[in-house]
């Protein structure tokens, strides 16, 4: 907190925030370092580690070769996973907002990357409470397993258990959970059961991931078309807010049709395994488009030839879902939707969710006696792993538990077994509630007091056990009497007993533990209401700072929103789209050409970031930084005006090929500019300032391709005097990002210099950071092998046509090299990059020394690399060698 509020203070700060409002979800990265929290970069989603939802479990790393940046679309929270060595059953407890009742939305991943350097794919159940969700099995070590439940809380908790089932260790990667409306997905009231996803399709969409941030329930949408079908689509929004489903507008904004108008859109699916497999289809329908007054477009839908809805019209750019309320049974499935008659136009379908019942299979423990056990682990603080339900799954109850299975009847706990368990204290009065109970041991432990009377109230008792403690009194006269006729074995030390006549129980020691009690509640609730005030205060205070540590310092650089609107002519010229709004093409009235950002005002994330971007642009100037003209507040609309940059970013100048060729001189001269503005950033600036978001797409060229850094709403200060900062959201751009930062959040100058390293491997190749047509290979991934050879000729953008000082080139790539080092303090600072990308230029313009006519020849090995897995490793002497100054 102190932490915090000293950064407000000192320096130009942001705490950013994603899109999603993620209320009430729970995102676990399974296998992340303790109270590790992150906000992940393609989902938004923040992620926190197992601690406060699991006890048990070890923490591993999935092997590098599965893990970025070898694998540079692997998500984050798959990279770590947490492993079940001990035990037949261990489980998380997610607590659900909506509590007992609730609904909602269990997601489990699962990806083995060779976590455990063995190379053997195991295989484990996943059981959701008491009922099995999935056994867990898996194709190769990259194969990501996803399962996900929609399941009603029976309880005030979910238990997402892993059973081993004696084929490999159980692990997990990701455990989320997503609380859903309560009147969506609704089923038929006689069946009992989970909803297991099958398929959840985005019909007529062929890009993508399908994950969406609008998606208020996070679901996951896969992208379905076929080849029998046109999409059909629409730019406009699809009113979504009709119906609880809340299937996000990019999924609806999509359709199908069927290429053959008369024929209507099919699809089936089989399971083998169950002919009695239940299933509920949910269609999402909206018209993408108004129709004509002659043109009607209503269509029936049918399940194996059974009509399940008939005349279904979809209104225009609003979204309506229909599902069966009876289950559909069987294992061939076939949906049909025809044009019904009287319509002149064909069928559509814009989104479909395929779920299948999990019937529920077993029972949870009898609740009366799920409370006395759980009132006994807490009692005795009892540390054996005892999670989720006490007996259930069949033949996985805790540790010294038993219980008696029966077909129809929840089960019973039936024997305790507590021997030699360290117990200290009185034997817990919840015992008495256990009234199945037949076995009790309690032998061997530091039990003191009375043995308590309720123990003869406990009918089905067939074996007790005390002995080996300091209990007093005597074994209760009707008890005796039940071992003396066999009905019950009695095992007591013997001055637990007495004969008869001579037993009397004392009750006076009562009196003392309740004062005590009442005591200790009195403290706990002073020491409550002093905690809430001392918070209660902090927040305020936050609050008071955050508000004045924000508001933008009036200055003379301010337009007004009419001003803008006039400048960019009614914004009628969009030259680019980025995080947080639309940039378009603005004119002063001097004549000079400005290029406007506009923030969108459905951005929520954007703000901050403007905010941030507005900031600092007003601290820093350099030549080499977006030069800033000024910004716009006004009524909620915000906009920032810069310097038009003729020439675009960097990234489309390079993939733009055929208009723009670019010479190893003038490559160089935008890398030099680039750094003379990151260099400032770093050691120009006080505090020094991260920019967080190097990348080509953020390098603008004016029309002399003089290079500028822009887009600095991610960036950060170090609070003074700090090289090195924490943080919980890593943000950046993947393919960029410092692999070392992505990891440990532990930001300092160096996740620049990596990201720079990376730009100058683009600069280099001609390559993107993430080479698409090369099976999303990392650029660094390309070029080590050829780097390791010693053969550049086949990496370096061939645009260039052999047209360069070798010498030059070579030193250009060890700097690249240096800078993206693995480990961050093995990489050079911006101010020695600089200077070697100074000498590089100095050797192409032939100032430096020159080494012969080898223009476009191979060098023979000059890079000296170990034998390390990691590809980059090389002594920093190699780049500082000819200097030439
Ligand atoms: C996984 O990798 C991270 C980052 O390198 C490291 O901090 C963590 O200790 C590793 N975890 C395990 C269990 O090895
Ligand atoms: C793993 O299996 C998937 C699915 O069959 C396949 O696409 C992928 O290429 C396989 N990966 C490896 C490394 O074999
Ligand atoms: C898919 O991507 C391609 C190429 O980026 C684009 O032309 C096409 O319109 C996209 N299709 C859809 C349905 O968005
Ligand atoms: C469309 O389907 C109908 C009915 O199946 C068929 O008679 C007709 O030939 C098809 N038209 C085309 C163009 O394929
Ligand atoms: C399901 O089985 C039917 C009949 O055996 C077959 O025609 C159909 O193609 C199968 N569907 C799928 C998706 O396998
Ligand atoms: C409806 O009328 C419009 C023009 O009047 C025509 O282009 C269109 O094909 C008609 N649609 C149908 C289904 O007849
Ligand atoms: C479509 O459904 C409606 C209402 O259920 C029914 O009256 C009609 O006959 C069906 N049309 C076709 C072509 O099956
Ligand atoms: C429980 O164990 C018994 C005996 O070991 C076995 O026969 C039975 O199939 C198991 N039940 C389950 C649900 O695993
Ligand atoms: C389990 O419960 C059933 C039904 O209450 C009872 O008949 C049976 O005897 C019990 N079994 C054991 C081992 O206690």
């Amino acid at each position: 907190m102190i932490f915090l509020l000293h950064l407000f203070i000192s320096c130009i700060t942001f705490v950013i925030v994603h899109g999603q409002v993620q209320t009430g979800y729970i995102s676990i990265d399974c296998g992340s370092p303790e109270n590790f929290n992150y906000v992940d970069l393609d989902t938004g989603i923040s992620y926190t580690s197992d601690g406060s939802f699991i006890a048990t479990g070890v923490n591993r790393n999935i092997s590098s070769q599965y893990a970025y940046p070898n694998n540079p679309m692997l998500p984050q929270p798959l990279s770590d996973l947490r492993t079940f060595p001990q035990g037949d059953k261990n489980c998380y407890t997610l607590k659900p907002n909506g509590g007992k009742s609730s609904l909602n939305l269990i997601r489990a991943t699962f990806m083995y990357g060779n976590w455990d350097g063995e190379n053997k794919l195991p295989q484990f159940d996943l059981y959701l409470d008491v009922n099995l969700w999935l056994s867990v099995k898996f194709i190769n070590a990259s194969d990501v397993v996803t399962t996900e439940i929609i399941s009603v809380a029976l309880q005030d908790t979910f238990s997402v258990c892993l059973v081993n089932i004696g084929q490999g260790t159980p692990f997990i990667s990701g455990l989320e959970l997503r609380p859903l409306h309560s009147s969506i997905y609704e089923t038929d009231p006689k069946i009992s059961g989970n909803l297991m996803l099958f398929q959840r399709l985005d019909i007529g969409y062929l890009n993508g991931t399908g994950r969406y941030v609008d998606d208020i329930y996070d679901r996951i949408w896969s992208p379905y078309g076929s080849l029998s079908w046109d999409s059909l689509s629409t730019s406009l929004d699809i009113d979504v807010s009709g119906n609880d489903y809340r299937a996000p507008s990019e999924v609806m904004r999509t359709a199908a049709t069927p290429k053959n108008g008369t024929e209507g859109l099919e699809f089936s699916w089989n399971m083998s395994d169950s002919e009695e497999a239940k299933f509920y289809v949910y269609m999402y329908f909206a018209d993408v488009a108004v129709l004509g007054r002659n043109e009607t477009r209503q269509f029936n839908v049918s399940w194996n030839g059974e009509p399940l809805f008939g005349n279904v019209r979809p209104r225009a750019y609003y979204a309506s879902t229909f599902y069966n309320l009876r289950p559909l049974v069987g294992n061939k499935h076939k949906i049909s939707i025809r044009r019904s008659s009287g319509a002149n136009l064909p069928p559509i379908l814009n989104a479909i969710e395929i779920f299948r019942v999990q019937e529920f299979s077993e029972f949870a423990t009898f609740d009366i006696d799920v409370d006395a056990i759980e009132s006994i682990k807490t009692t005795y603080k009892v540390n054996r792993n005892w999670v989720g339900d006490p007996c259930g799954p069949k033949n996985y109850s805790w540790k010294g538990v038993k219980c008696n299975y029966t077909n129809s009847n929840p089960p019973r706990i039936i024997s305790i077994n507590l021997s030699t368990s360290d117990l200290t204290g009185q034997i817990a009065t919840s015992i008495a509630n256990l009234s199945s109970l037949e076995t009790l041991d309690l032998s061997n432990n530091s039990l003191t007091g009375q043995i308590p009377d309720f123990l003869e109230n406990l009918s089905s008792l067939k074996l007790i056990d005390l002995r080996g403690n300091q209990l007093s009194g005597y074994v209760s006269r009707s008890l005796l009497e039940r071992s003396r006729t066999g009905l019950l074995t009695l095992r007591v030390d013997s001055q637990n007993v007495c004969e008869l006549g001579s037993c009397q129980n004392k009750k006076k020691k009562v009196i003392v533990p309740i004062i005590a009690s009442i005591l200790s509640a009195l403290v706990l609730l002073l020491t409550f209401i002093t905690g809430w005030r001392i918070r209660h205060k902090q927040k305020t205070r936050e609050k008071n700072m955050n508000k004045e540590g924000r508001a933008f310092e009036s200055n003379n650089k301010q337009f007004t929103y009419a001003e803008v609107a006039i400048m960019t002519n009614n914004f009628e010229t969009a030259i680019g789209k980025g995080g947080f709004g639309t940039v378009y093409l603005g004119k002063l009235r001097n004549g000079n050409q400005v290029a406007v950002k506009l923030l969108s005002t459905s951005s929520s994330q954007g703000y901050k970031e403007f905010q941030n971007e507005a900031e600092l642009l007003m601290r820093v100037h350099h030549r080499n930084l977006a030069s800033f003209v000024g910004y716009c507040h006004d009524n909620n609309k915000m906009a920032l005006v810069y310097e038009y940059m003729a020439n675009g970013n960097l990234k489309n100048y390079i993939l733009d090929r055929i208009d723009h060729s670019l010479s190893w001189e003038m490559r160089l001269k935008i890398a030099i500019d680039a750094a003379q503005g990151l260099e400032y950033l770093h050691h120009g600036c006080r505090p020094a300032i991260i920019h967080r978001d190097v990348k080509s797409a953020n390098i603008l060229l004016s029309e002399k391709l003089d290079a500028k850094i822009a887009d600095f709403g991610l960036s950060m200060g170090l609070p003074n005097d700090q090289t090195t900062s924490i943080f919980t959201d890593v943000t950046g751009t993947t393919g960029y990002l410092d692999p070392e930062y992505r990891k440990s959040h532990n930001l300092n100058e160096k996740s620049d210099v990596y990201s720079f390293g990376i730009v100058l491997l683009e600069l280099i190749t001609g390559q993107p950071a993430i080479i698409k047509n090369m099976d999303h290979i990392h650029i660094i991934k390309y070029v080590g092998p050829y780097l390791e050879k010693g053969e550049i000729t086949s990496i370096i953008d061939e645009q260039m046509e052999g047209d360069f000082n070798l010498d030059s080139m070579w030193k250009a790539i060890e700097i690249a090299v240096v800078c993206t080092r693995k480990v961050s303090s093995q990489r050079v600072n911006m101010s020695e990059v600089l200077t070697g990308l100074k000498a590089c230029l100095e050797l192409e313009l032939g100032l430096g020394p020159r080494s012969g006519s080898n223009r476009g020849i191979q060098k023979m090995g000059g890079l000296r690399m170990d034998h390390s897995p990691e590809v980059y490793s090389m002594d920093f002497e190699l780049m500082t060698g000819p200097s030439g100054r």
